[in-house]
């Protein structure tokens, strides 16, 4: 939620805060802004939309010669997307940028107003600044001023305040929020992730939460509660080329064709010949664990779901899952002995990490799965599998959501051996299962030709229901929930079962059922259930490798020897059916409207 970046050099600002800014859109794309302070004078551009509005406001603005400059991409929260509530935030003397939330924001504001500050914007944001000079007007350096202000501040933030009052300073401060800084010589740079700087800085610090402090002349100092901290750099990886749309229309449309490649990478080195094996896990990392429960959000949620079917079926291990939103609130008993797994894309969600440091903090041992390393998630769990799905830059998230089904399924595999749950035999036929899956996702023209065709059937009527049993139920909710962010038609996920308890009353020809029926699982049970809605006029698309009379339309899938191997084959069937029917409604498939792709606020 929200981007950030930052610069302090000689180079070209206005061009390094714009190109970071553009890595970081995905985050947050309602308004932007920049501001650059050199030689002593302050200039700031803002426009609403996305940054090509800014672009466009910038292009006859260069800057030259040593600076400080801040820039900021915005996901709305407090206050609508205006370029009056765009960042970066004016004081009198001073900008700030910010990622989260000022949780005490109203009470600092009233504060502010009673001693005279004038708000401009409905943020939250705004408080920093007017903070920041009320205490600068005393205090005995802008770096303690900014301390109290920080110190003030309760909530999730990442922010970077420059002032004329220290021309040459950038301050910092993270909690909660992601932020990072890198340094390549004497030039450095801060952003919400690696991307803006991959290719610039040539090493790399992750901020931890309670840290905060200033850059200035080449050096960081930094500071958290305690006082000084020591700054361990690393070196940063210099592959983006991963980012780039090469030649498919829209990201989305790149990574649903990368999940055959990537899944690969995700199985190297883990799926052997006998087994499944984490060499990233310390030996008896699993020791002593009786029960799993798994939280995380959106698509992780629905991977997390499908994991509790796998690993009850096959490592035999209890396992409960919960919307991290939920599961905060909820004063959950968290008994000993249970194994805490957050799933998270970008492992930065900010339910999913609050979710994380309560099971911590009641002494629970924890495993992430992720596709971000060094995210904040990976850096507060015990133990890390890495999904390997390389940079997902779709908001609809698709690879990533594989590369986790995936990962769960090793998962459960490897705790069933290690369980003695399973027979060698069916060891060994989960893994050949596995060692399919490339060829499961493999995105054929006929296949997305048809799907072409098709989806012009499918642009209005009153709503979607995705069925299925069993896994197949967590991919009618991940088949919705892409269908619904990215073509905004309503769409639901239902388990098949369940329908005639109440959504059949919904059933008429403009409902239209998009219903799993896989070969392998329950197929009988499911055909009935379709069977009850055609018979009330449903309109009807049949996902099966088993022709079905009954289908208004019909996909055909390969017959599959594995639930698993059929699942992820539907799985291609309902992103590439949300991704053509969105594109027909000419929506923006890759930054649909609302929407961001890291959700760091609650
Ligand atoms: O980064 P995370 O996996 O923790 O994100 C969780 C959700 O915000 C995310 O899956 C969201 O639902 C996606 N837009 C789904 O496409």
């Amino acid at each position: 939620m929200c981007g950030i970046v930052g610069y302090i050099g000689a180079k070209e600002k206005k061009e390094i805060l714009l190109d970071g800014l553009q890595e970081l859109e995905y985050r947050g794309y309602d308004s932007a802004g920049i501001a650059v302070i050199e030689a002593e004078h302050l200039n700031h551009f803002k426009a609403v939309g996305k940054l090509s509005n800014l672009r466009e406001k910038t292009k006859e603005f260069h800057t030259d010669g040593f600076g400080v400059s801040i820039g900021h991409t915005r996901w709305a929260t407090h206050g609508k997307p205006t370029e009056l509530n765009a960042h970066p935030h004016l004081g009198q003397y001073s900008y700030v940028v910010h990622n989260g939330i000022i949780e005490n924001y109203s009470e600092l504001k009233k504060e502010l107003q009673a001693n005279g500050v004038a708000f401009l914007s409905q943020t939250d944001t705004e408080t920093i600044v007017h903070l920041f000079e009320r205490y600068n007007a005393v205090a005995a350096s802008p770096f303690d001023a900014f301390k109290q202000t920080i110190e003030r501040l309760h909530g999730a933030y990442a922010t970077l305040l420059i002032t004329e009052a220290a021309p040459e300073t950038i301050f910092f401060a993270k909690n909660g929020s992601p932020m990072l800084i890198g340094l390549d010589g004497s030039d450095i740079y801060f952003a919400s992730s690696d991307t803006p700087i991959i290719g610039k800085a040539k090493e790399v610090y992750y901020l931890e939460d309670g840290e905060f402090g200033y850059a200035k002349e080449g050096k960081i100092h930094l500071f958290d509660r305690n006082g000084v901290r020591q700054i361990v750099t690393r070196a940063l990886a210099s592959d983006k080329a991963m980012a780039q749309k090469e030649g498919y229309r829209f990201f989305m449309e790149k990574e649903i064709y990368e999940q055959s490649s990537v899944m690969s990478d995700t199985m190297i080195g883990r799926v052997k010949e006998d087994g499944v094996v984490f060499e990233e896990l310390d030996e008896g990392f699993f020791d002593g664990i009786e029960q799993i429960k798994i939280c995380a959000c959106g698509t992780s949620y629905h991977s997390g779901l499908t994991a509790s079917y796998l690993l009850e079926r096959l490592a035999k291990i209890p396992c409960s899952v919960e919307i991290a939103s939920e599961f905060r609130y909820k004063e959950p008993l968290l008994l000993p002995n249970t194994l805490f797994v957050t799933i998270s894309q970008s492992g930065e969600t900010a339910d999913t990490l609050e979710a994380l440091k309560m099971a911590k903090k009641a002494g629970l041992k924890s495993l992430s799965i992720c596709n971000v390393d060094n995210s904040s998630i990976v850096r507060e769990s015990d133990g890390v599998i890495l999904t390997r799905a390389g940079i997902e830059k779709g908001v609809a998230s698709t690879k990533a959501f594989a590369t986790q089904a995936m990962v769960l399924w090793m998962l459960s595999l490897h705790l069933a051996k290690l369980r003695s749950a399973l027979s060698p035999q069916r060891v060994a036929e989960e893994i050949s299962a596995m060692l399919h899956t490339p060829k499961a996702l493999i995105v054929s023209d006929e296949l997305h030709g048809r799907l072409h065709r098709l989806s012009k059937r499918y642009l209005h009527g009153h709503g979607f229901f995705f069925i299925g049993r069993d896994i197949f139920f967590p991919l009618a909710l991940e088949g919705a929930l892409k269908l619904k962010e990215i073509s905004y038609l309503h769409a639901e996920g239902y388990p098949a079962g369940e329908m005639k308890h109440g959504p059949i009353a919904l059933a008429d020809s403009e409902l239209f059922t998009i219903a799993l029926m896989p070969k392998t699982l329950h197929y009988e049970k499911i055909k009935s259930n379709v069977e009850e809605l055609s018979a009330r006029d449903s309109t009807i698309l049949a996902i099966s490798p088993e022709p079905f009379d009954l289908a208004d339309d019909f996909i055909q899938t390969l017959s599959a020897a594995h639930p698993m191997l059929e699942f992820f084959e539907m799985m291609v069937v309902t992103q590439l059916l949300a991704l053509e029917i969105s594109v027909r409604l000419g929506n923006d498939v890759d930054m649909p409207r609302n929407l961001a792709k890291s959700v760091t606020v609650e």
